[in-house]
């Protein structure tokens, strides 16, 4: 049996943390604003920024949910973002993707304020990330880390080795991992969709984090006796027999690597609660410093 690692149970530790830090900004006049913008149906994006909305709202956060005709122009996008920049009752900013096809989601992230960054996806917070600097971290792979820390898991001179290269999760996962830091200073190798025989990398990964977004796609051969195994993927494959016609799972294949795991994220309940948590804690941090409330950017060294 290996260790399951509760990221809904941490996630909400850390939104209950957060309810303090809100009320002492309340104090002070301030109510920490996030400002969400969802263009067209993309059914996924829906769930995820609906759940978005209601964690802000049980921090005591002021959460508005922009939602944009999937027809939008690039210059109506754009003045809309730039209004977010402008709004001093925003302190985070984000643009759920993926967008549609004809909107350039590069150019329209770097027009996000850095300041108002809380997805931490602006070149300056991923630049500061690689750097080792402080700065706003990306959601997820901030998420993974603090799960890690929770639970004991010392990364220390251990092999972690990613698979998938996104500028969300693999990329920035690797460089907070590498850093020379206690919850980090890892050996870290990034595979993706061109590694030659990628089970001879994930065979040897203490830790192994799967952010490919297929399902299922690491079986059980491929992850080593007592490597903890952390699952980014949420997927939707056919299941006729469901009422639903599909069902959710990870990049994992979660029955088969259980028993050989020291550890494990369940999907859901794992890194996705961890993502929001993560983006609550970058937000109320944003507030503070836009008030000059001293903090730790860690939502649990405060
Ligand atoms: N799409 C999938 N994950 C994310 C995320 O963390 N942030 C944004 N903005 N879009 C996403």
């Amino acid at each position: 049996m290996s260790q399951l690692l509760d990221g809904k149970k941490t996630a909400q530790e850390i939104r209950d943390l957060l309810k303090g830090r809100v009320a002492r900004l309340k104090d002070k006049g301030v109510v920490p604003g996030l400002s969400v913008t969802l263009v067209g149906e993309d059914p996924a994006s829906k769930v995820y920024v609906g759940a978005k909305d209601a964690a802000a709202k049980e921090v005591g956060m002021h959460a508005t949910t922009h939602r944009l005709p999937a027809g939008i122009s690039e210059a109506d996008l754009r003045a809309h973002l730039i209004a977010q920049n402008n709004d001093a009752a925003v302190h985070g900013i984000l643009l759920q993707l993926p967008l549609p096809k004809h909107l350039p989601e590069e150019s329209l992230l770097d027009l996000i304020a850095a300041e108002k960054d809380v997805d931490g996806f602006h070149p300056v917070s991923l630049g500061n990330v690689m750097l080792g600097r402080p700065g706003f971290k990306p959601c997820t792979p901030w998420g993974v880390q603090v799960l890690l820390r929770r639970y004991g898991i010392s990364l220390k001179g251990k092999h972690v080795v990613i698979v998938g290269r996104s500028n969300i999760v693999g990329k920035p996962l690797a460089n907070l991992l590498v850093q020379k830091a206690d919850d980090a200073d890892a050996t870290v190798t990034v595979c993706h969709s061109g590694t030659k025989d990628l089970a001879r990398y994930t065979r040897d990964a203490d830790v192994l984090v799967a952010a490919i977004g297929r399902g299922e796609f690491i079986t059980a051969d491929m992850v080593k006796d007592g490597a903890v195994v952390v699952d980014v993927g949420m997927n939707r494959v056919d299941d006729a027999a469901l009422p639903k016609g599909y069902r959710l799972c990870g990049d994992v294949d979660f029955k088969a690597v259980e028993p050989k795991a020291a550890s494990i994220t369940p999907v859901p309940g794992g890194v996705g609660p961890m993502t929001i948590a993560m983006l609550l804690s970058n937000t109320v941090w944003s507030a503070e410093r836009a008030a000059g409330i001293e903090s730790a950017q860690d939502p649990f060294a405060n």
